[in-house]
């Protein structure tokens, strides 16, 4: 079932460098929230491909079915990740599909198509990029971890989250190596499982954004957690914590009081 679901995403792939090499029509969902026609176009076709191949799995997708309630066997979808990226030809955005089957981890794609990358794992099968196994790093000091992190949309309107992203920023800038806002969650997780960032961290993502991300990390050894370092939840908690495993505690140790 992986190779079916890579084959669709590598499909939709192909609309997505369309709208990505020309002129799309763009929208405002919020002050930063952008949305183009090509998140709805990727979206409908992953929709009609993957409810095909994928019998008595629901799906849950960002640009139209954005109810959490129905989450058991469900294809979680975020067509494009990164759209403020796709929109500003920056080459960080990514299709992003992740498949849980009772609620649980089974398989996941995260294709970026502009640089031609797409992570994949299937639940205790191992997570690749481009076919080739990853792991996480193996980075146990936080003064030498590369974090990335994102800024939530909310910060427009929602003080407590600006100053959430400001105090963290405060708290961790010093005490690691740095920190990156590339612009898409789902590659900022797989970038963590790749072994090129130790961490990652934001507050207010959505189940879209993180649940392939969620199952390629845990294939390739990393952890997530809440702030408290407890089981994440991404239907119901703040912020999301994704670790290689090794600098899990050094990280919520400055999270978990903001
Ligand atoms: C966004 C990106 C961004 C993250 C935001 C997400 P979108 O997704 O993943 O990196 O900081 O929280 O909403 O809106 O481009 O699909
Ligand atoms: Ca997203
Ligand atoms: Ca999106």
């Amino acid at each position: 079932m992986l190779e079916i679901l890579k084959n669709i995403v590598l499909e939709a792939g192909e609309l997505f460098k369309e709208g990505y090499y020309n002129n799309k029509k763009i929208e405002f969902k919020g002050a930063k929230d952008l949305v183009t026609n090509y998140d709805v176009a990727v979206e409908n076709l992953l929709i009609e491909k993957l409810t095909q191949s994928f019998e008595g799995f629901d799906v849950i997708a960002e640009e139209s079915k954005n109810n959490y309630e129905t989450f058991y066997n469900s294809i979680i979808i975020d067509p494009i990740d990164g759209t403020t990226n796709f929109v500003n030809k920056v080459p960080h955005c990514a299709i992003s599909v992740g498949i849980y089957k009772n609620k649980k981890p089974y398989l996941a794609v995260v294709y970026n198509p502009i640089l031609d990358e797409l992570y994949s794992a299937q639940v205790d099968k191992g997570a690749y990029c481009n076919g080739k196994r990853i792991k996480v790093s193996q980075e146990e000091d936080l003064q030498l971890s590369l974090i990335a992190t994102g800024f939530p949309y909310t910060s427009v309107e929602n003080k407590e989250d600006l100053d959430f992203v400001l105090k963290a920023l405060e708290k961790i800038l010093p005490k690691c190596q740095d920190i990156r806002r590339l612009g898409s969650a789902s590659l900022d997780i797989c970038m963590v499982a790749k072994g090129v960032f130790d961490a990652y961290y934001e507050i207010n993502t959505n189940p879209w954004d993180v649940a392939a991300g969620i199952i390629i990390l845990k294939e390739a050894g990393g952890c997530i957690f809440n702030s408290l370092g407890e089981e994440y939840n991404m239907f119901e908690d703040k912020c999301i914590v994704a670790t290689n495993g090794k600098i899990d505690s050094l990280l919520y140790k400055e999270l978990k009081d903001i």
